[in-house]
């Protein structure tokens, strides 16, 4: 019976994945800086962000939701990328607002890039942890994956967990379950710190650096100011707990790809590490 219960597994999972909508640039992002440096091009399948000396550009969701699946195929920034971050993202507004974010950090030629994220919790941080990636972002789009639901948040990267963030609320650990957030993406110019700490600057000669993103699927709960309304496929992704599956993967990439951790931080947290770094 156990492999009957795989293989109902697999088809849910398959079914999941037929069930996540594809969308359009169009219809579910606004460009909101940049100007020309930002454009939706093949039929709303794809969008171009360029920075130059004057400006980066980005875009943000239409929709604001309260949890959500949020799929986006991005390739970076080619060549030299030094001093230059690709940022993809949820948040809320204000000063105690919740985010939840993946930043790739430019380098110099033939250097890798590192993928930061945070997980922001009514307006504190400070839970950073960085990757390398096994590939090379800027020869082919890859798809990043942010799941939220009540439950956990899971970063993916190509369909393999890197990170997780769960509700420890009952621990006293504060939680993204109340602010409604919007996607946003973004090329912007981080020479001061992003490369080897800022000790490399960004070459504008190799200006317009461009980042091209592709087959956005969000999958969200839209919030209306004061509920929201989920849609067919949420059940897939409301409900997802971590698989045991995901968690080896997840255990493969951190010792093998995982570069920093605030949670072994302990120089910086004197009094401390946070709570979430010694729960399950
Ligand atoms: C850039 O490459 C250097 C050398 O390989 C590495 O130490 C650094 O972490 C890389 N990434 C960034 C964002 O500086």
């Amino acid at each position: 019976m156990a492999s009957f219960g795989k293989v109902a597994a697999l088809l849910l999972l398959l079914l999941s994945f037929c069930g996540a909508s594809m969308g359009n640039f169009w219809t579910d992002v606004d460009i909101t800086w940049g100007g020309s440096r930002a454009a939706i091009t093949n039929n709303g399948q794809q969008l171009q962000l360029s920075m130059d000396r004057t400006s980066g550009s980005g875009f943000q969701s239409k929709n604001e939701y309260l949890f959500g699946r949020f799929d986006m195929k991005i390739k970076l920034v080619p060549g030299n990328s030094a001093g230059t971050v690709t940022a993809y993202y949820l948040s809320s507004q204000g000063p105690t607002h919740d985010e939840i974010d993946m930043e790739f950090l430019g380098n110099e030629t033939g250097q890798p890039y590192t993928l930061h994220t945070n997980v922001y919790t009514q307006g504190k941080g400070n839970r950073e942890q960085q990757f390398r990636l096994w590939f090379d972002p800027t020869a082919d789009f890859h798809t990043y994956t942010i799941l939220w639901n009540p439950r956990l948040v899971m970063f993916y990267v190509d369909g393999t967990l890197i990170r997780m963030f769960r509700n420890h609320e009952s621990a006293g650990v504060a939680y993204p379950s109340r602010q409604a957030m919007r996607m946003y993406s973004s090329l912007w110019d981080a020479e001061d710190w992003a490369t080897q700490g800022g000790r490399v600057k960004t070459d504008w000669s190799k200006a317009p650096f461009v980042a091209t993103f592709g087959d956005i699927a969000i999958n969200g709960c839209v919030w209306k100011g004061s509920a929201s309304s989920c849609g067919a496929s949420s059940s897939s992704w409301m409900n997802q707990a971590a698989a045991s599956s995901d968690l080896q993967k997840m255990q493969w990439v951190q010792r093998n790809y995982m570069i920093y951790n605030y949670c072994k931080d302990v120089n910086r947290f004197p009094q401390g590490l946070p709570a979430e770094c010694s729960l399950a």
